[in-house]
This record gives C-alpha cells, sequence and structure tokens, in this order.
C-alpha cells in the first residue's frame, strides 16, 4: 500500500501516526498518509512564512510555474483521474473531467498573475485635492492556508492555491482527511515546475486538530475553505480581523417554466442533480416546474434517472458511484426515510443500493419543512415540485437559508430578466442549472453559502491588499 507523507520546508516528512485512505468503492483501505503533529503544523506555517519573506517571485516567473503545473496535470490526467475516482468515489469520466479543469484553473490564475494591477483613484476631483495624483497598488498578504473538502479535492485546491501563488503567497495546504492523495500528486506537480519549496506546505490531519491549530496560527494572513456552513462559522469565528473565503453549502433550485424544452431541460436536470452522486454545492436540489407541464417533466426525469448505470466508479461504463462514507447514506437514507413519514412520495430510488451507495431518487409532494427540501442534501436525491405563480417559485427559492446559485429555463426574456433580478444568490443560469460553472467566473454564493469569490481573478483581489499612494504634486 502507498503511503504520502507530509510536505514541509522542501521536505516529504513522515510521522508516528498514519491514517488509511478508503477506497470509497471497495470500502477497503488502498493508501494511507502521515499524520501530522502540533509541532509540524507549526513548521509548515513558519516555513511559509520564510519562503514569503526571503523569496520574491517576479509576476512572470509566477506565470511560468503555474502554466508549467497546468501542462504537468494534463501530462498526468489519467494516473491523477484513477486516483480521484477511488478516493472520491466519482466515475471516471468525471474524474478525467476534474483533472481537466484543474489545468485550466491553474492555467487562467497564470495569466491572471500578469495582470495584477491597483487603479489610478481621480483624488484631484474632490475640492481641496487639485494637483494631487493616486493610484493604488496591490501586494500579497503573505501566508494563504487552503482548507479542502471531499467532493472535488483537486479543482478546489487549485482554486485555492493557483490564485494564491499567482498573487504572489506562500500556501500551506490541509486537505480533507477522505480524498488526501492527490493533494500530494499536485504539490509534486507544484515542485516539478519548479516552485521554491517553503511555498508550498503540505499537512494531513483531522479538522478538530490540525484545521484548528491552523485557525489559531497568527502567522497565517488569509484562510480559503469550502465545506459546511458549520465549519465555516466556526472558522469566522476564530480569526477575528484576519481575512477569508469561505464557499460553502447550498439547496440549489432551478424553475421550469412552460415554455421550456423539456427533454433537454430535463435532461440537464438530472446530470446536474447526480453528478458525484449529488455532492456539489451548487447540485440541483430543488426543481420548480410551471404546473402545464409538471407531469410530463417528471416522467421524462423518471426515465432517464433509470437508464443511467450506478455502480464502479473504475468503470468508463458507470454514470454514478457511491457516496463519501458509509455514514453519509445512512444520513440521507433516514432524511428520505423521514419526508415520507411527513407525505413525500418515492417516484423512483428512496433506499440504499447497498452500504456505501445510494440509489438516485426523485420525491415529490413535499414541503419546505422536510430535511431534503430546506437543508442541503448532499446526495443522490432531487425533489420535484410545480408551480403555478412564478413569484411563488422565486419566494419560495429566496426563502433559503443559502443562496449559491440558481437556474432558470424559460423563453421568456423578461421572465428569465425578473428571475435574474429576483432570486437572490450568488449567481443566476438561464438556460442551465444551478450546477452550471466555469472556473473563470466569479464563483460565490450569499447568506449562509459562503463569503468571498472564487474565480481567479476574482480571488486575486481577495488574496491581496490594497494600498494607496498619493503624491501631493505641489510639494515635489
Ligand atoms: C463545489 O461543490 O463547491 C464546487 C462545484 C464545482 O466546482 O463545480
Amino acid at each position: 500500500m502507498k503511503h504520502y507523507k507530509l510536505f514541509i520546508d522542501g521536505n516529504w516528512i513522515d510521522t508516528p501516526n498514519k491514517a488509511f485512505v478508503q477506497d470509497k468503492y471497495t470500502g477497503e483501505p488502498f493508501a494511507s498518509i502521515a499524520q501530522a503533529e502540533d509541532a509540524d503544523v507549526e513548521r509548515a506555517v513558519q516555513s511559509a512564512k520564510n519562503a514569503f519573506q526571503k523569496i520574491k517571485l517576479s509576476p512572470y516567473h509566477r506565470y511560468e510555474i503555474l502554466f508549467k503545473v497546468s501542462k504537468l496535470l494534463l501530462e498526468n490526467k489519467e494516473h491523477i483521474a484513477e486516483i480521484l475516482s477511488r478516493e472520491v468515489g466519482k466515475p471516471l469520466k468525471e474524474s478525467r473531467g476534474e483533472v481537466q479543469r484543474a489545468a485550466f484553473t491553474f492555467e487562467i490564475a497564470a495569466e491572471e498573475a500578469k495582470r495584477i494591477t491597483g487603479e489610478m483613484v481621480p483624488v484631484e476631483a474632490t475640492p481641496g485635492s487639485e494637483n494631487r495624483l493616486a493610484f493604488t497598488l496591490r501586494s500579497p498578504l503573505g501566508v494563504v492556508c487552503a482548507i479542502t473538502p471531499f467532493n472535488f479535492p483537486l479543482n478546489l485546491a487549485a482554486h485555492k492555491i493557483a490564485p494564491a501563488l499567482a498573487a504572489g503567497n506562500a500556501v500551506v495546504l490541509k486537505p480533507t482527511q477522505q480524498c488526501p492523495v492527490n493533494s500530494a500528486l499536485l504539490v509534486q506537480l507544484l515542485l516539478d515546475a519548479g516552485l521554491p519549496p517553503g511555498y508550498i506546505n503540505l499537512v494531513f490531519g483531522s479538522g478538530a486538530k490540525v484545521g484548528e491549530q491552523l485557525l489559531h496560527s497568527k502567522d497565517i494572513n488569509f484562510y480559503s475553505f469550502t465545506g459546511s456552513a458549520q465549519v465555516g462559522e466556526r472558522i469566522r469565528d476564530v480569526i477575528g480581523l484576519r481575512n477569508c473565503t469561505l464557499e460553502l453549502g447550498s439547496n440549489s433550485a432551478v424553475i421550469v417554466h412552460h415554455d421550456a424544452d423539456i427533454m433537454d431541460t430535463s435532461r440537464l436536470c438530472v446530470a446536474g442533480s447526480l453528478a458525484n452522486a449529488g455532492q456539489v454545492c451548487i447540485s440541483v436540489q430543488r426543481v420548480y416546474v410551471h404546473q402545464d407541464i409538471y407531469n410530463e417533466f417528471l416522467s421524462e426525469m423518471k426515465k432517464q434517472v433509470e437508464k443511467l448505470v450506478v455502480g464502479n466508479p473504475l468503470d468508463d461504463k458507470t454514470d454514478m458511484g457511491p457516496m463519501i462514507s458509509e455514514k453519509e447514506v445512512e444520513r440521507i437514507d433516514q432524511w428520505v426515510k423521514e419526508a415520507v413519514r411527513q407525505g413525500a412520495e418515492v417516484v423512483t430510488g428512496g433506499r440504499k443500493m447497498n452500504e456505501r451507495t445510494y440509489l438516485p431518487t426523485i420525491l415529490t409532494n413535499v414541503t419546505r419543512e422536510m430535511k431534503v427540501v430546506s437543508n442541503e442534501v448532499f446526495a443522490p436525491v432531487v425533489v420535484v415540485i410545480p408551480y403555478e405563480n412564478i413569484d411563488w417559485a422565486i419566494s419560495e427559492i429566496n426563502a433559503s437559508q443559502y443562496g449559491l446559485q440558481a437556474g432558470v429555463f424559460t423563453s421568456n426574456i423578461n421572465l428569465a430578466m425578473k428571475a435574474a433580478k429576483e432570486i437572490h444568490t450568488g449567481g443566476v443560469v438561464i438556460g442551465d442549472t444551478s450546477s452550471y460553472r466555469t472556473d473563470s467566473m466569479p464563483y460565490g454564493g450569499v447568506k449562509r453559502s459562503g463569503i468571498g469569490k472564487e474565480g481567479a481573478k476574482y480571488a486575486i483581489k481577495e488574496l491581496t491588499e490594497e494600498k494607496i499612494v498619493i503624491f501631493n504634486l505641489k510639494n515635489q
């Protein structure tokens, strides 16, 4: 079994304690990882701080390194995709897509490294400030701590690391314990691409121990986290005045108006709700369908869900694999059973396939009081709800504690614009589902879905500090 070490201050380091990484389909361990002690975490932070203070990387050098990482990811695509499918449980076709996206995320960040600018500030337009000239400068913050989740462990690590490095920061990466192997592979690629050791440090360990220690480390200047709202709130509580980007959960919704193309839209909704077994922050969880097409739409969705191949993620034919843990399968099973007791109807699925896999599930006759509607399901479960009045559908979407993205299907431009303006989320997608994301766009939510934006150009704003420089020209 392959063992993966920590990477601290330019060296791969082993420790007395190890944890095992489970193959999510077989349930068997397939790799082990060293577990960081307190002193390792402290050395990782100090290594990043020293690198940041002692080694300056020009924007062009950062561009070269990040661009090379992008190429190396593509060269190693098959190997990394197989690791992702084993440790996450996502089908190979999705894992390949994730590697491709991560390569693109590095490529965009590389390009943005060349474009970090301040701006001219017309202070002389204020009475009393005549003959003054002002502009802003953007500088890196120092040490960035990246804490990554299990669902897109590679691309979401890329979204944290690549802009941080593009902006000139040094990084300490703490990946999830459930899918850490791809992070070790990524760190090796960063080194192979020429990143000075010290600019990247890797520590493995639990959130309760290593994560907490990182939150309390005063030498970290910024936290970039993807995960649950509870942990996001904990981060805000601990880090005080330091800044962070928090990409948290959602119970994302889609509106399907009566003028939508039923075949196309139902196909997109099924894909958007069941990708990675529904374990995606922008997964389609609630579908509000106009009552005139509700029955036809629902039966089309059911047909398409029942065609999916559920099974071994390493099999090229598989559309959906296991969930991340047996505990998560048990949780969603309880939520669905509870919803059924409260009156929900199972259209398809509605039970475990085995201890690690939950069948793709459609529920109807649901109410806002049910967990499957109001909480984040993060599982292959989608609820379909009829509506008569678009204002009601929008108000149901906005009643959520979350607000990451929403989708709207209509050919009526006025209705699309109304929905875009009135839906309170970080993004509204017209003609596609909530789960649409391309890696260059600003991505981030409102309410309990988080704060700050990913997408290199936008992330770099968060990962730099702005200083205004003012010349009093009269005195020159
Ligand atoms: C997420 O689950 O937060 C990321 C979704 C994506 O990048 O597609």
